[in-house]
C-alpha cells in the first residue's frame, strides 16, 4: 500500500514557510538546459520533487549528465546528447516529458517519446504540440503509444497556439531556439514560467523576445552554451500554503515568493475576509473569521490559476455562504470533490461548475488524492477538520510539493507520513 498522511486537524498554522522553486518552471528549464551543446548549466532553486527526478532520469537516458550539487542546485551538461528515444516506462509518468520531444527535435532533428502521463484532470491531449512541430516542418506520427517526429530539416515559421496552451508555448520556444529562421508564436501563454524559460534560454545565447505577452518571437541560433540560472518561486505552492493558513485559522508568512505572481489569489483572499499583507518577496496572511464566500472562475494568467482551484474549493467549503467555482481550463478537475464531501463538504458539481455551500466545519475521515492539487485540497480541509483525516495517494502530492509534511509540521500542524509497511491502519 502506498504512503499516506495522517492529519489531526484543528490546529491553526503559525510561523513562516519558505517556498521552493516552481515545478512548472523547472521542468522546461531543466529540459532546455540540454539545448546547450557547449559548457554546463548550474540551475538553482530546482525543486527536488518526483516529477523533476523522473525528468532527470529521461535526460540521462538521452546522454545528458545531471548531478545535484546541493539540495536544490542541479548541474546539467548535455554535450554528449545522442540518443533520440525517451524510454516509455519513465516518460509516461509525467506531462512535462512532452518537452523532451521539443528538445530532441532542436538538438537531433528527430525524437521518439512516449505519449505523456501526469494527473487525471482531463483528456490532456498533445495535438497542439504536434501541430506546432509540423508548423516547423517536422514529420509527426503517433504510433505504438509514442510520438515519433523527425524527417525534413526544420525551419522557423508562424504558429497560432490554440487555447494559449502553456505546454505548447514552452515546447515551441525550446524547439524554435535552435531552428533556423524566425518563429512567431501567436496567442502564446503569458504565465510567469514562460518568462522564466525565456530568460534562461536568452542567458544561454538564445534569442527569445516578447515572453509574457501573447506574441513571442524566437530567432533560431546555431548553438547554445550552458549558464547559471535561478528558477522562480513556485506560485502554486505558495498559494496552497496561503489557503491552508486561511482554512486552519492561522497566521503565516510565506517567504521567497514574487507576490505579483499571486495577485489574483491575494485579491480573492481579501474578498474572502482574510488579512493579506504583501512585502517585497513575502506575503503574510492572518486568517479572518468567518471565511466569506467568494466566486472564482479559472483563467489563463493573470486570471485565477486552475492549479489553485481545488484548494480554493476546500477553503470555500467552510465559508459563510455559497461560492460558485467555474473551471474553464481542464474539463475534469473536480474529481477531488467526492472526497471533500466525505469530510462533510456540501458541494454540487454540474459539468464545469461547482456550487460550494459552506458548512460550519469539516470532520476527519479517510480520503484518497487522485491528482496533485486535488490532494492539496484534501490536506487543506484536513488541517481545518475536527478529528483525524487520512489522505492517501501521496504519490500525486509528492509530484508537486517537496516535503510538505515537514513544512506543515514546522507551522504547527499535526501531520505525519505513514510509509507502506506501517500502513495497515
Ligand atoms: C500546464 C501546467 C499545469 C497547469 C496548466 C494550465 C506544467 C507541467 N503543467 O499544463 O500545472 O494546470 O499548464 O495553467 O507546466 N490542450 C489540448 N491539446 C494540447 C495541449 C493542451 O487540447 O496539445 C488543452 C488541455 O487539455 C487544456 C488546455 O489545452 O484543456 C490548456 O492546457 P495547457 O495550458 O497546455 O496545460 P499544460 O501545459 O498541460
Amino acid at each position: 500500500m502506498p504512503a499516506k498522511f495522517i492529519i489531526r486537524g484543528g490546529r491553526p498554522l503559525c510561523g513562516s514557510v519558505t517556498i521552493g522553486g516552481a515545478k512548472n518552471s523547472a521542468l522546461p528549464i531543466v529540459t532546455a538546459a540540454a539545448l546547450a551543446s557547449e559548457g554546463e548549466s548550474i540551475l538553482d532553486n530546482v525543486p527536488n520533487n518526483s516529477d523533476i527526478q523522473h525528468l532527470c532520469m529521461i535526460l540521462r537516458e538521452l546522454g545528458c549528465e545531471l548531478e545535484w550539487v546541493e539540495e536544490t542546485s542541479l548541474r546539467v551538461r548535455a554535450v554528449d546528447l545522442a540518443n533520440h528515444v525517451a524510454p516509455y516506462n519513465i516518460a509516461r509518468k509525467l506531462r512535462g516529458s512532452t518537452y523532451v520531444m521539443g528538445l530532441l527535435l532542436a538538438r537531433l532533428g528527430k525524437g521518439e517519446v512516449a505519449c505523456p502521463g501526469g494527473c487525471e484532470i482531463g483528456a490532456r491531449p498533445v495535438d497542439f504540440h504536434l501541430k506546432g512541430f509540423k508548423a516547423l516542418g517536422a514529420d509527426v506520427v503517433v504510433e505504438h503509444g509514442a510520438m515519433v517526429c523527425g524527417g525534413a530539416k526544420l525551419q522557423g515559421g508562424r504558429f497560432y497556439v490554440d487555447r494559449a496552451s502553456v505546454g505548447t508555448t514552452v515546447n515551441m520556444m525550446i524547439t524554435a531556439s535552435l531552428t533556423p529562421g524566425t518563429t512567431i508564436l501567436e496567442n502564446a501563454a503569458c504565465e510567469p514560467e514562460i518568462v522564466d524559460l525565456a530568460n534562461y534560454v536568452n542567458g544561454m545565447g538564445g534569442r527569445v523576445r516578447g515572453a509574457g505577452t501573447n506574441v513571442v518571437r524566437i530567432e533560431g541560433v546555431d548553438k547554445m552554451r550552458g549558464c547559471c540560472h535561478e528558477v522562480i518561486p513556485d506560485r502554486i505552492e505558495a498559494g496552497t500554503y496561503l489557503m491552508m493558513a486561511a482554512s486552519s485559522g492561522g497566521d503565516v508568512k510565506i517567504d521567497n515568493i514574487i507576490p505579483e505572481h499571486l495577485s489574483t489569489l491575494l485579491s480573492k483572499l481579501r474578498e474572502a475576509g482574510q488579512e493579506v499583507v504583501e512585502e517585497m518577496d513575502a506575503v503574510r496572511i492572518k486568517a479572518g473569521r468567518p471565511v466569506r464566500s467568494a466566486d472564482v472562475e479559472t483563467q489563463v494568467h493573470p486570471g485565477f490559476p486552475t492549479d489553485l482551484q481545488s484548494p480554493w474549493v476546500a477553503l470555500m467549503g467552510i465559508s459563510d455562504g455559497i461560492a460558485v467555482v467555474q473551471e474553464t481550463i481542464f474539463e475534469n478537475r473536480f474529481g477531488f470533490v467526492n472526497e471533500l464531501i466525505r469530510l462533510g463538504a456540501n458541494i454540487k458539481v454540474d459539468r464545469n461548475t461547482a456550487i460550494v455551500r459552506g458548512v460550519e466545519r469539516y470532520t476527519g475521515a479517510p480520503v484518497e488524492a487522485k491528482d496533485i492539487r486535488g490532494g492539496a485540497a484534501l490536506i487543506t480541509a484536513g488541517l481545518a477538520a475536527e478529528g483525524v483525516t487520512e489522505v492517501g495517494g501521496l504519490q500525486y502530492i509528492d509530484r508537486g510539493y517537496h516535503r510538505m509534511e515537514d513544512k506543515l509540521t514546522a507551522l504547527g500542524a499535526d501531520i505525519r507520513r505513514v510509509e507502506a509497511k506501517e500502513n495497515n491502519v
